[in-house]
């Protein structure tokens, strides 16, 4: 008799703040890959977003609605707790350069050092985006700048609103 395989759950982790195409390109390739890719928001109290963990995730779930084998959740624990309790033993991440490879590393490593069974996969950032970051993004939206290709339409219309409600400093 043929054995049923687990499924094979991938969580792909982050800030999200907000999610750029930079991070739908990945979610995309690796949706693919996995039974389920579950996209998980650091709520991280330490930082100051400029969208709420909420805000975020719905923000995600709009412009993936398309991916049905992916979910969107958040977590506040060490990320191998988390991938431990959703019972995922993938963690992936994008890479766009060798500076975020020296850092990807690093946490890779702590995350293989804190929990054996966890594997992290990189997936190469498609070379289109290897220059955008959620900080840039929110820089251009503050000084009205062109999101153009940067961002899906939702989360442009999201950043205009945010910082049109948001006071000026004088
Ligand atoms: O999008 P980001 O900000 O680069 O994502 C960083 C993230 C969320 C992957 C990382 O900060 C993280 O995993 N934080 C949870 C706490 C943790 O497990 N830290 C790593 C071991 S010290």
């Amino acid at each position: 008799m043929e054995q049923q395989k687990a499924p094979r759950i991938a969580v792909y982790p982050g800030s999200f703040d907000p999610i750029t195409n930079g991070h739908m390109d990945i979610i995309q390739r690796a949706s693919r890959q996995f039974d389920k890719l579950i996209v998980a928001v650091l709520n991280n109290l330490s930082k100051k977003p400029l969208f709420t963990v909420e805000e975020r995730k719905e923000l995600i779930s709009s412009v993936t609605g398309h991916l049905p084998n992916v979910e969107v959740d958040s977590f506040r624990d060490l990320l191998v707790n988390y991938v431990d309790y959703r019972k995922a033993d993938v963690i992936v991440r994008g890479i766009r350069s060798v500076t975020d490879f020296e850092y990807e590393l690093q946490l890779a490593s702590l995350n293989h050092q804190l929990n054996h069974n966890v594997e992290t996969i990189f997936m190469m950032t498609n070379p289109k985006y290897s220059y955008l970051s959620s900080s840039v993004v929110k820089e251009i939206a503050y000084f009205k700048g062109d999101l153009g290709d940067l961002v899906p339409v939702e989360i442009e219309q999201a950043l205009r609103k945010k910082y049109e409600d948001m006071p000026k400093p004088q």
